[in-house]
This record gives structure tokens, sequence and C-alpha cells, in this order.
């Protein structure tokens, strides 16, 4: 059973195609860029794999095994019901307790998911599943401005305080046994189409259900609050990927 606010979240994001925003286009180029760093078929893992979307992808364009992994059971019940016969393992699950073998895994690709659990957490715990020379990319929100107004600032201080420049976050990585192979940011046009645009459909069909007061209420608010300040500060932040391989 989650928290009540971590329920909620989850609740807004039901049915939708993707449960962050996300590029399949840049992702295509990313998974060609990682290819021949790969052994083939590659092992690999989707960190809070919401409904699988990236998984599919990752099985389309590299092949291989994916196990899939996320603590919500209804993104794990979407993405059983798009399977086919692809080779994805599903698993209920927190990312950090996979129990998987230690150096086991070449690819770990997580969008969205790390800075539930912290970065630094994400980057050392997935470490020691990767086999040397394994590769890491996730994406994740960046400030692209080292003073962002106040306002928008005041907002990610409540909902993702660990937000930081691309820069910190190459840092980090140099730091925590990574090497930094690549960062790419993804356009506002793009995480509109993939996210905020299904997002506000879904609120407005949610809404009316929802009793003013409760924490649905809030939750819903506060999601209406996130797309209107990337509306007008979307040239302050955004989201990047980061491609990283264990040293
Ligand atoms: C922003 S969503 C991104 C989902 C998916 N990667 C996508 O791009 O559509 C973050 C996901 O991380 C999952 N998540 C958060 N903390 C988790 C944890 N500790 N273990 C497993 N999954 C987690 C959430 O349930 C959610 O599906």
């Amino acid at each position: 059973m989650h928290d009540p606010l971590i329920q909620a979240l989850i609740d807004i994001h039901r049915e939708l195609p993707r449960k962050g925003p996300g590029d399949d286009d840049l992702s295509r180029q990313l998974m060609a860029y990682v290819r021949p760093l790969l052994p083939a078929p590659p092992r690999m893992v989707d960190m809070g794999c919401g409904n699988g979307h990236s998984a599919f992808l990752l099985i389309k364009e590299l092949r291989g095994h994916v196990t899939a992994v996320d603590f919500a059971e209804p993104f794990i019940n979407e993405l059983k019901r798009r399977l086919v016969n692809e080779p994805i393992t599903p698993v209920l699950g927190d990312m950090l307790k996979l129990g998987l073998e230690p150096k086991s895994v070449d690819l770990i690709w997580s969008e969205g998911a790390a800075f539930a659990v912290g970065i630094d957490n994400a980057l050392k715990t997935w470490s020691s599943l990767l086999k040397p020379q394994g590769v890491l990319v996730y994406s994740d929100a960046v400030w692209f401005t080292p003073e962002p107004s106040a306002e928008v600032s005041a907002f990610w201080q409540t909902t993702d305080p660990n937000i930081r420049s691309v820069g910190e976050n190459i840092n980090r990585a140099e730091r925590l046994g990574y090497r930094f192979l690549a960062a790419h940011s993804m356009t506002q046009t793009v995480w509109w189409a993939s996210y905020y645009d299904p997002m506000k459909k879904r609120l407005d069909q949610l809404e009316p259900t929802v009793s003013s007061g409760t924490l649905m209420a809030d939750v819903i608010a506060s999601a209406r609050r996130e797309a209107e300040l990337f509306k007008r500060y979307g040239h302050e932040y955004g989201y990047a990927f980061f491609v990283l391989q264990k040293r």
C-alpha cells in the first residue's frame, strides 16, 4: 500500500500513454548511440518503467531482454495488457531492491524516475547491477539557468528539491564512478505533446468526480500549476537525458 499522496499521483497518471515527458525520436537516437557499447543481445532493465513505453522501444531498437520494474500496480497491469510476446519481464517492486545479480546488466534505462529515490541513491545502487563498462541512460528535470525565477524555483523546491543543472548532473555522475558520454535536452514542444497535453485531458475528466478539499483535488491543482508554470518558465528548466558508462 502506498502513501496516499503517491497513490493519488499514480491515479492521475492511469491510462496516460506516458507517465512523464519523453521523446521517442530522441530515445531512438540514444539507443542507436549506445548499441555499439553493448553485447548482443543485451540484458536491459527499465527502472520506473510506468506502462513500459520505453521497454517496448528498447526491444524494437536493441532486441535482447528487458526487466521492466515499477512499484505502481496499475502501471504494471497496463504493461501486462500491452505485452504480446516481447521479451519483457514486468516486475512489480522497488527499483532500488530489484534482487538481480550484481554485475549482470548491460543497460539500465530510466526515464523520469530516478529523482523519486534521489539520483545519488539511484546511481549508486544501479552501478552495482551494471557489468563493467555497462551503460546507464536516465532522464530528469534540470535547470537551464543558474538563477531560476523565484516563483518556479519555489514550486520545484516542493516537487523535486534536488533538481540540478546539466553540469551538476555530469559532475555527480563522474564522482559516483561513471564516465559521462552524452547529454541531450528535450524540446518544450515534445514535453507538451508527450505529457502535459494528455495529462490535461485526463485532469478535465477526473476533476468533476473529485470533491473539493480532498487530497486528490490538491494533486489535480498542483498538476495544473506545474503545466502552467512550464508554459511561462519552460526556457529556465526542462528535461534532459544523460548517457553514462560505468568505469
Ligand atoms: C515520471 S514516471 C515515468 C514512468 C516511465 N518511465 C515513463 O517515462 O512513462 C516515474 C515512475 O517511477 C515509478 N517509481 C517511483 N519510485 C519508484 C520506486 N521506488 N520503485 C519503482 N518504481 C518507482 C512511478 O511509479 C512512475 O511510474
